[in-house]
């Protein structure tokens, strides 16, 4: 079943289209990707799809009801993360919570449990009772993801959930994004810049300049740029290369002393190519092609940061603009 369906939604501001004529459903108890560059009409999907915002035009669903006129009966089926840090730091992370499910109308009897399962979940039970302002980022982020579970969404929305988190904090969130399908039977719609993130969830959209450019599995998405790409230490490239060709009729490329060449069915490839070339070989290394690579294809720009924290990237900003300045 999908939970969420949108149909040819529209959203401009004043002359500006940010989101034009998007189409895609999302099926239950899956996590869904929706990437792009900076600009790209992410966040603008998100709040419309949470009623935040209005749609100029088309139609969103969630949980069979409509965003637009069915709003109230949308909010009680979703929960949101926001890009920018929403708590408030001069509470303590059950107080944040507590006031989140008051705010939902969950019942009074049944808040003080709830409130604890949440904060167990996301490995903070420990510090419940101390002030948000002296938790470090990744604990901030883990306390939202709890807080938006609380009333027992249908969807959870997280918008960058991991944005400038360092390795240790991204990856125990992570932890928790991909065990709460299961565990809270939630669907999960999220956006990244990260890659190796975008690589776990189900189906991914890509976006840009607010029209949907690609959609499919991580899989389905790698296969249209082309091959997997094996490269081969041997003995004798010469001979190799001939044998190559003779037995598998495939040209190999020789490049740094390395043989390459390209194949839809990589793994499948390499046993054959072994038994083919016997002791002449002394490695194998077969490279699939990344999200990076799709995105930097369709897109022509490379997603924000390909490997490393979001925070080296800005801090590389950072240092290129004062040389600049
Ligand atoms: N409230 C607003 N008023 C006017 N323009 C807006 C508003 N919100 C967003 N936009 C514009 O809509 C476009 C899409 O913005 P959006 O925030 O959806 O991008 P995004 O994909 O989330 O980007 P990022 O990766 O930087 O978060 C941008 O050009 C932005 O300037
Ligand atoms: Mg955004």
């Amino acid at each position: 079943m999908a939970i969420i369906k949108v149909e040819n939604l529209v959203k401009r501001y004043n002359g500006l289209t940010a989101v034009d004529g998007i189409s895609f459903e999302v099926e239950e108890g899956t996590i869904f990707g929706f990437l792009g560059p900076n600009g790209a009409g992410k966040t603008t999907t998100i709040n419309v799809l949470c009623t935040l915002a209005s749609a100029t035009s088309g139609r969103a669903l969630i949980n069979g009801y409509d965003c637009a006129r069915e709003s109230s009966k949308v909010r009680k089926s979703i929960g949101i993360v926001f890009q920018d840090t929403t708590l408030d730091k001069d509470l303590t992370a059950y107080e944040n919570l507590s006031f989140h499910a008051h705010l939902y109308g969950v019942k009074k009897s049944e808040i003080r449990g709830r409130v604890h399962d949440a904060i167990r979940f996301v490995d903070l039970f420990d510090r419940k009772d101390d002030l948000v302002k002296k938790f470090s980022g990744g604990m901030k982020r883990r306390l939202e993801v709890a807080r938006g579970l609380i009333h027992r969404p249908r969807v959870l929305f997280l918008d960058e959930p991991t944005l400038g988190l360092d390795p240790q904090s991204r990856a125990n969130l992570w932890e928790v994004i991909t065990e709460m399908p299961k565990k809270h039977r939630v669907t999960i719609f999220m956006t990244t810049h990260y890659m190796e993130e975008a690589e776990v969830c189900g189906r991914i959209a890509i976006i840009d300049h607010g029209r949907i450019i690609a959609e499919g599995s991580p899989d389905e998405l790698k296969k249209t740029v082309g091959g997997d790409v094996i490269s081969l230490k041997t003995r004798d490239n010469e001979w190799s290369r001939g044998e190559i060709s003779r037995l598998f009729n495939i040209h190999a490329d020789e490049k740094e002393g390395e043989l390459y060449l390209t194949s839809n069915r990589g793994d499948a490839c390499i046993p054959d190519l072994i038994r083919g070339l016997g002791d002449m070989v002394v490695s194998v290394k077969l490279q699939r092609p990344t999200l990076n690579d799709v995105f930097l294809k369709l897109t022509g720009k490379a997603i924000r940061d390909e490997e490393g924290s979001g925070m080296s990237s800005i801090k590389e900003e950072v240092r290129a603009y004062r040389r600049r300045h």
